[in-house]
């Protein structure tokens, strides 16, 4: 198959182009166009046999559903059986924006689209290509991240085109996404309301909302079996080794000095993935090494903006894995604001891998 690619505006799209792009939508082909967040891979929701080629492409698990977008909060009622008070107001402050909402679903959604499961994902993206999209497509989209099955998700469309090239008929090229990972998820289908993933709407904004909404780290292990299905599946995952260090800065950059000089001796190339005040104070000891071709180091934002952290993680770990290194190091940031979805997500890469300096 032949990838088309059309070059889009992300603030003022041409609506020729995007409409181009909707067809394809409505005629069965998947189509993938920015959000604020990430590259989705979009089919229309409706049509069980253009949701099965979401799967095929992506090498993606049918155990592992789909979120559903729509282009405005009207049009949950097409997609929803029940909307709780609580589930509307959370709509209401932050569509369009990065948050999706899990509720009853209508029969009209396909089993495939939720995996079986009696409840839907669903979201409003505030990106003006995607809302135009859906707006011109005139049905709900189903949509997971652009890439291909455990690799990071897409923050371009060349990382889209990396791992998908061929195998979706069209990309929505908009740019580079402004969040940079992915939405946060909320469960209303249980009492009280659970955060199913941390990501680009944080757990401060949402409470200031719907308080009662808990975090699933704050259900202890009883909650781990009530994770969101696919999320206990290998994500995120660089083909490198990752190990994540947690801890105090001055003591994180000590370990991982120490063990990119052990991992370096045993001939091993390492990847240091870290934010630019650790990548400052590492600098001495790397520098060598780098030189030596034995270390590549990536930097994703600042311990003081988990902002710029958050728009620069997934770019790092892709272009670290293009280095062909065998180990990533990767220090941690605080847990604060977008730095929960960050960590989140290096927790994933690292598998169980995190050590404490
Ligand atoms: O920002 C985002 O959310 C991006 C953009 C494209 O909108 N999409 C995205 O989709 O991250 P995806 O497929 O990579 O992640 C969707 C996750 C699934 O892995 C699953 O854990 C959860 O959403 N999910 C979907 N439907 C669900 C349901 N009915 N119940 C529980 N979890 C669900
Ligand atoms: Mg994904």
């Amino acid at each position: 198959m032949n990838t088309r690619v059309l070059t889009v505006d992300s603030t003022q799209p041409d609506p020729a182009v995007v409409e181009d792009a909707a067809q394809a939508l409505r005629a069965g082909q998947l189509v993938a166009f920015p959000t604020e967040t990430v590259y989705g891979l979009g089919a229309n929701a409706l049509d069980p046999a253009a949701v099965a080629r979401i799967f095929d492409a992506k090498g993606r698990p049918a155990t592992d559903p789909l979120i559903v977008h729509i282009a405005h909060i009207g049009q949950l009622s097409m997609c929803a059986s029940q909307v709780p008070p609580a589930a509307r107001k959370l709509g209401l402050a932050f569509w369009a924006g990065p948050l999706t909402i899990i509720l009853p679903k209508k029969p009209r959604i396909p089993d495939s689209v939720t995996a079986g499961l009696p409840s839907v994902a669903l979201r409003v993206p505030s990106h003006r290509v995607a809302r135009a999209l859906m707006e011109m497509a005139g049905v709900p989209v189903a949509a997971p991240s652009a890439n291909r099955f455990s690799r990071p998700s897409p923050t371009t469309a060349a990382h889209v085109l990396a791992d998908l090239d061929g195998r979706i008929d069209v990309v929505l090229d908009g740019g580079s996404t402004d969040i940079g990972l992915e939405s946060t998820i909320v469960d209303f289908t249980v009492d009280p309301p659970v955060m199913r993933r941390p990501g680009g709407l944080t757990l401060e904004q949402i409470r200031s909302v719907v308080p009662e909404v808990v975090a699933l780290s704050q259900q202890g292990s009883a909650g781990l079996a009530q994770v969101a299905p696919g999320q206990l599946t290998r994500h995120y995952a660089p083909q490198a080794e990752l190990t994540l260090y947690v801890g105090a800065a001055a003591a994180v950059v000590d370990r991982v000095a120490a063990d990119t000089r052990t991992l370096a001796a045993k001939g091993e190339r390492v990847g240091i993935l870290a934010p630019e005040e650790d990548l400052l104070a590492l600098a001495p000891e790397l520098a060598p090494l780098a030189a030596a071709g034995r270390v590549e180091v990536q930097r994703y934002g600042s311990r003081t903006d988990p902002g710029r952290s958050a728009r620069e993680l997934f770019a790092a770990l892709r272009a670290l894995d293009a280095t062909g290194v065998t180990y990533i190091l990767a220090t941690a940031i605080d847990s604060t604001g977008l730095g929960l979805a960050v960590l989140d997500r290096l927790t994933r890469a690292a598998e169980g891998r995190v050590r404490k300096a």
